[in-house]
């Protein structure tokens, strides 16, 4: 680590690796296998990271390498159309809810792109987002809410120009009536709407269903999704619904959060960003939608977007192989998975007295550290963090790695089993007391 923080900023990539929320110093992996990380010291971790969502069907799955390795003996990258991305497209348009996809090579480009997108085909420049919500490091979307809200946004980093957030407006999640008053006031200015599909980035926190009266025939009320709400309120106003899926795409569900939704309830978001997942561990984005809209990028049409790697053909192999193996098993099994790690720590945590909730959208979850619900970011702040950094560190200590920060999904994949799962459950306890003894009893 010492050397790493000589050479790289904090020592690490990617700021939340680096443990500065929980105290301590990250592992260095040397190698994973199915649930599981080694690090260099040899020791064995459970891997409740995995990759921050990619790894859906655990590490070095053998037939996602075999995959990879003969495409790597036909070479690494050509800078031309190849088959594979192909297939990849065919694979996430037959899934999800777009007709064409554009590749790129994370998904901090695909926001980025699919808001340039709405820019070009409305011609209109103001972006609405929720705040909690991420989208990776587009200027546009580091944002913070603070006073802000309802108003033009101030940049959340330096670095940032004010001009590059003052066209974003910061509104509260699962908040209807925020988001019809600020329609209500820029509508005609607003280009699109991007929100986590589910937010995942602030702890999960799913779209809120609220009976809208009426009936669906058999006398029941009418639900409607937040989702479906803001695809509406968008339609509406002549804006375009940009559901980032890079988190929840082929995770939550076969068909991301989609499939929980907008399938269940007939509507379509005009683009969506994927990432994670589809890259099978290599890095793979996308964003796609409507055809009409998706032919407004060059070289079809005048809005121009572009990349050396984009659609390269070992990371789309790696995403086409997954997908490929990412059946509905896979979901039955991770989501069982998850049902018994959501059990235990609530339990455990009841136990221990620490006052928290566990919250999900299909087999994604968190634990806050607070009492629930959880409907948006105020209120995800109230997180114990103190309590959360005991509880990592004890959970570590017995073997399981957990994500270095409270406000983070717990992810898990096909891989995990009985004994990595027992692992976690035998953690649990100790690790709640330490929560308790932090300072996190209710
Ligand atoms: C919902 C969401 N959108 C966008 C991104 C950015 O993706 P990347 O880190 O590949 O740039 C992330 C990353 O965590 C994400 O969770």
């Amino acid at each position: 680590m010492q050397r790493a923080h000589a050479v790289t900023p904090g020592g690490v990539n990617s700021p939340v690796r680096a443990f500065n929320a929980v105290g301590g110093s990250p592992r260095f992996i040397r190698s994973a296998a199915g649930p599981w990380l080694t690090d260099v010291d040899g020791n064995r971790y459970v891997d409740l990271i995995c990759s921050w969502g990619p790894m859906l069907l655990g590490h070095a799955h053998p037939e996602v390498q075999a995959a990879v390795q003969a495409a790597v003996a036909r070479g690494t990258s050509y800078g031309t159309p190849t088959e594979p991305e192909v297939e990849l497209a065919e694979e996430i348009v037959a899934r999800t809810s777009v007709e064409r996809v554009r590749f790129v090579s994370s998904g901090t480009e695909a926001t980025m792109s699919a808001i340039r997108l709405a820019r070009g085909f409305t011609g209109r420049d103001v972006v609405v987002k929720f705040a909690g919500c991420y989208h990776g490091h587009v200027d546009a979307l580091l944002a913070s809410a603070g006073s802000g809200l309802i108003t033009f946004a101030l940049p959340g980093t330096p670095g940032v120009p004010a001009s590059s957030t003052e066209l974003t407006l910061v509104l509260p999640y699962n908040d209807r009536a925020a988001v019809e008053a600020v329609f209500a006031e820029h509508g005609d200015r607003i280009a699109c709407l991007v929100t986590e599909a589910a937010p995942g980035n602030m702890g999960v926190v799913p779209p809120e269903y609220v009976e809208v009266g009426g009936s669906t025939g058999g006398g029941a009320p009418r639900a409607s999704g937040f989702n479906a709400f803001l695809a509406e309120t968008c339609a509406r106003h002549g804006a375009l619904f940009v559901s980032d899926e890079v988190m929840t795409g082929f995770r939550v569900t076969r068909e991301g959060q989609w499939g929980l939704d907008g399938k269940v309830e007939g509507w379509r978001p005009d683009l969506v960003t994927f990432g994670k997942v589809m890259g099978g561990g290599f890095p793979a984005a996308a964003f796609g939608g409507r055809a009409d809209v998706m032919s407004h990028l060059a070289p079809e049409g005048p809005v121009y977007q572009a990349g050396t790697l984009s659609g390269n053909p070992i990371a789309t192999t790696a995403g086409l192989a997954t997908l490929q193996l990412a059946t509905q098993e896979v979901y039955d099994h991770i989501g069982s998975a998850a049902d018994t790690i959501k059990a235990a720590a609530s339990e455990a945590l009841t136990a221990a007295g620490v006052a928290h909730t566990v919250q999900s959208t299909g087999t994604m979850f968190s634990v806050f550290l607070c009492e629930g619900p959880v409907r948006d970011f105020t209120d995800a702040s109230r997180t114990d963090t103190t309590a959360y950094a005991a509880f990592f560190h004890a959970m570590l200590d017995a073997g399981v790695y957990l994500p270095p920060s409270a406000y983070e999904a717990w992810f898990l994949s096909s891989a995990h089993d009985d004994e990595a799962v027992q692992t976690v459950l035998d953690a649990l306890p100790a690790a709640a007391r330490a929560a308790a003894a932090a300072g996190g009893a209710a």
